[in-house]
Order: C-alpha cells, then sequence, then structure tokens
C-alpha cells in the first residue's frame, strides 16, 4: 500500500472530457488537486487489454510512468445483456474516430432489434497507479435498461439511453448530483474511497 503525499497532484489518465469532469467532481471532497493528461500533452495509449481493469491499469501505469506523478485512470463501458456484454470494452470504439455517439447508440439499437431483453449495465475500473508501476484498482457497475429514442443532452456518451433500476429518467436526463448519487464511477470511486479510508499503514492524499 502506497502514500500519495499531501500537497502532491494527482494525474487523471483520461482525454475524454465527460470522464475528467466527473472523476473531479468526485474527486472534490477530498481537496485533490488534479490535472489532466491532456494538459501535460500525454499522448493516449492503445487499450489492448480485454477487460477494463486491465485497460484501466495500462492507461494508469503509461501515465504515471511518462509523468512522475501518481495518475488515476478510468475504464469504462456500456453493456446490453442481449448483446453478450457488448460493446463493453468497445464502447468508445464504437462511436468511430469522430466519437459519434449518437451513431454508437444507433448501432446498439439496431442490433438489438426487436429482442424484449433490455437489461443494460454500465461498468467502471479505476485504476490508480504509482511511477514505480504499483498499481490498485477499484470496480464499481450500474444495472438498469436501454431505452429508445434517446432522451436528456446532460451527460456523455450512452447516458441518454440508460436507465438506471428503480428510476425512469436517463442518465442523460439527470443533473450530475443524481447520477453522482449511484453512478458506476461514483461506485468504483466509493471502493477507492473506502480502501483509503481503511489504511492505517499510510495516509493517501
Ligand atoms: P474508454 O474507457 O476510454 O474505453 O471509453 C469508455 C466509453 O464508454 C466512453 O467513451 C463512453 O462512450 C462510455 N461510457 C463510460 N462511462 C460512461 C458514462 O458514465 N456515461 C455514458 N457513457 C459512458
Amino acid at each position: 500500500m502506497r502514500a500519495l503525499p499531501r500537497g502532491e497532484r494527482l494525474l487523471l489518465a483520461s482525454h475524454n472530457a465527460g470522464k475528467l469532469r466527473e472523476i473531479a467532481d468526485l474527486m472534490t471532497p477530498l481537496g485533490v488537486e488534479t490535472i489532466s493528461a491532456g494538459a501535460l500533452g500525454l499522448p493516449e495509449p492503445e487499450e489492448t487489454a480485454p477487460d477494463f481493469a486491465g485497460n484501466a491499469a495500462l492507461k494508469a501505469r503509461t501515465a504515471a510512468q511518462a509523468s512522475g506523478l501518481p495518475a488515476l485512470a478510468d475504464d469504462s463501458g456500456f453493456s446490453l445483456a442481449a448483446l453478450g456484454g457488448d460493446p463493453g470494452v468497445l464502447s468508445a470504439r464504437w462511436a468511430g474516430p469522430g466519437k459519434d455517439f449518437g451513431a454508437a447508440m444507433l448501432r446498439v439499437h439496431e442490433e438489438l432489434g426487436d429482442n424484449p431483453d433490455r437489461r443494460a449495465w454500465f461498468s467502471c475500473a479505476l485504476c490508480l497507479a504509482w511511477p514505480d508501476g504499483e498499481t490498485a484498482t477499484f470496480l464499481g457497475r450500474v444495472e438498469g435498461t436501454f431505452v429508445w429514442p434517446p432522451r436528456g443532452t446532460n451527460g456523455f456518451g450512452y447516458d441518454p439511453v440508460f436507465v438506471p433500476l428503480g428510476g425512469t429518467r436517463t442518465f442523460g436526463e439527470m443533473a450530475p448530483a443524481d447520477k453522482h448519487a449511484g453512478s458506476h464511477r461514483a461506485r468504483a470511486m466509493a471502493q477507492l474511497m473506502a480502501w483509503i479510508g481503511s489504511s492505517k499503514e499510510v495516509f493517501l492524499f
């Protein structure tokens, strides 16, 4: 287990504006100063791992080694039961090089066709990496339903087509604070916080 000295900056190893905004929001209560990979001009590594945890570790390690700072990476995605978990780790790639999530959501809608199974979930792996390669990974998931057509303009990515279990509004229709109350990313962050809280040996942040 490792310390992140008080006053040390934490590098957010992502180039996704939506994720950066949410992670910075979720970090606010900790009073941690964050800086983004884009601001340091770091390249985005290729996501070659088969799962969220592997890709998060790859991104966090690469950024920590390149910058000499502790780095936090998020790998996340949207899954449909009826599509065997797709798009999953390929969620960003379904939007193509132009990052067209309207097209990605339409592709999900078309691949589902008239399948009545609309079960969907978001997954998130957060990986904290230190420049020497040590890592700690935290997972979060939120279950819900795929809805069509898309609704709402908040959030990012697949938010307009996902209603969490027990809710009526899509993530795209929710205020950020309501999404943070139970999102996959907030749940992974809660694991990270719990880990920090349970650490008796070191003081993080
Ligand atoms: P990656 O982790 O960089 O591979 O990209 C994950 C992709 O999953 C994002 O580009 C989004 O399309 C999607 N995604 C992850 N988290 C969310 C979320 O909270 N809302 C909507 N889409 C998300």
